[in-house]
């Protein structure tokens, strides 16, 4: 069921594929390994040490096999052997390929399948996730973002309650929608895989509200109006059940956008319930585990003293940070008091599925994965959050860049019965929907001659798209 147009492959030269493997994937492996380092030596129990040293060996091996260009191996046979086989047929399938010449998405999803392996095969070590130390703390250095944007809450919900029974202001509802969908999506810019490019620096300075004021021009699709139009067509319908779906991409800063979005929503009645759908497995360095979820929660309750605690990068200059103002703790108390309201009443949940960490695209979502189809038609939006999310969506292939979106996410197209909605910065090769020239404009504008085969304006987030495709 995949699509037959060719998919993004590891060894062409000219593709972000290409640089990922060389460059980004061994770096992220090393921090891997110097993680599970960090935590054996703070054990005590020689076993679970023990257990520890061998993950490590696991992970040298896996990185060895990248940098030497080696054959992907079968993974080893955990809790879900379905899957396991899944992944192993598609490697013989694919006729035992090597590192440097096989599909993208394919072997980095098999990457983090295969390390995933490591750990819920051991005994101690079930449920580590390596990649949780550096979320927590990219969240930390987040503050002044996430503080701006709790004080920017609270009042918008506070408004929002007192303005209930006024006359609705569908202009000004526009407006507000359109802000919190941009932060959401500006939200993606900063995922942790690309932080082996940009600095923790450049990472803040695209969350700030100034930032993306100035960045609302670098929207190059945006069909945000049309996403405005369902959800309050649904409503004025009176359909009491107004579900939105979020299917989750990055945890910390990107995770705390969402759910201001997903409080947003509910506030302004635009939606009734919002399912968030997390990843089962560490997952792309930062994607969100459930896991992720009640860290964040922790965090915000107790503002103090998560974000009066260094993060690393400041315990390294000898830095302490500066207190939290009273009203800027009573700011995030809030947002977690609204949050927490939310879950406690069933309008705010989570609803994990293992097929989101399947090896394939989402081409093969209907027919892979039939009740998670089914059980996605219903919701009146299914917000795919990230650029991950959208490679999959379109088969991660290499589409004419005026492909409409509609065509090239195939079975999940018009006809499957599910309004899907891509917010996704770029960050990779493919990209679709765009006009007649544009992309030869973005690469002249990007330095690059016009006719160079490699993407690259669109490889570090700082454009983005948002489709729209109807299902009916
Ligand atoms: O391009 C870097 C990369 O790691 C891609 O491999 C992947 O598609 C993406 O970033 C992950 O980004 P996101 O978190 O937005 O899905
Ligand atoms: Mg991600």
């Amino acid at each position: 069921y995949d699509t037959k147009t060719p998919q993004s492959i590891t060894s062409d030269v000219n593709s972000f594929a290409n640089d990922s493997v060389r460059n980004r994937w061994p770096v992220i492996l090393t921090q891997a390994i110097d993680d599970v380092h960090r935590t054996v030596n703070t054990l005590e129990n020689p076993e679970a040490q023990a257990e520890g040293k061998k993950i490590i060996e696991e992970l040298g091996t896996l990185k060895y096999e990248v940098l030497h260009d080696r054959k992907l191996t079968p993974i080893v046979n955990d809790e879900y052997p379905e899957e396991v086989e899944a992944y192993n047929r598609e490697i013989e399938q694919r006729g035992n390929p090597s590192w440097l010449d096989v599909p993208w998405l394919f072997s980095e999803c098999y990457m983090y399948r295969r390390i995933s392996t490591f750990f819920s095969l051991s005994t101690h070590w079930k449920d580590y996730d390596i990649f949780a130390r550096q979320k927590m703390d990219t969240f930390r250095t987040s503050r002044k973002a996430v503080l701006e944007l709790a004080t920017r809450y609270r009042e918008l919900v506070n408004q929002l309650a007192a303005d209930k029974n006024a006359t609705h202001d569908i202009e000004a509802e526009k407006l507000l929608f359109a802000e919190f969908f941009e932060i959401c999506l500006w939200g993606n810019a900063t995922d942790l895989s690309l932080l082996t490019n940009l600095t923790y620096e450049d990472i803040q300075k695209l969350q700030g509200s100034e930032a993306r004021k100035n960045a609302e021009k670098n929207i190059l699709i945006n069909n945000l109006p049309q996403a405005y139009e369902l959800l309050k067509k649904a409503q004025q319908d009176g359909q009491t059940e107004r579900r939105v779906d979020i299917v989750l991409d990055n945890a910390g800063f990107e995770l705390y956008v969402d759910l201001i979005l997903a409080g947003f929503l509910l506030a302004s009645g635009l939606a009734t319930q919002i399912v968030l759908r997390p990843k089962s497995i560490p997952w792309f360095v930062s994607d969100v585990l459930p896991s992720d979820f009640s860290a964040l929660l922790n965090a915000i309750s107790d503002p103090k003293t998560f974000f009066e605690t260094p993060s690393d990068e400041e315990k390294l200059q000898d830095k302490t940070p500066a207190p939290l103002a009273g009203t800027e703790e009573d700011d995030l108390k809030f947002v977690f008091q609204h949050w927490a309201q939310a879950h406690a009443d069933g309008q705010l949940i989570m609803r994990p599925h293992r097929y989101w960490t399947r090896g394939g695209s989402f081409w093969r979502l209907p027919k892979e994965a039939p009740e998670l189809h089914e059980d996605l038609k219903p919701a009146q939006l299914v917000i795919f959050k990230g650029d991950l999310n959208y490679r999959k969506l379109t088969g991660d292939a290499h589409w004419d860049t005026t492909t409409p979106f509609t065509e090239a996410i195939g079975p999940l197209g018009p006809g499957s019965g599910v309004n899907v909605l891509s917010l996704r910065t770029c960050k990779a090769d493919v990209v679709v929907g765009l006009k007649p020239g544009q992309d030869e404009e973005l690469k002249a504008l990007n330095g690059q001659d016009p006719n160079d085969k490699a993407r690259k304006w669109a490889w570090y987030g700082k454009w983005a798209v948002v489709c729209l495709s109807q299902g009916n």
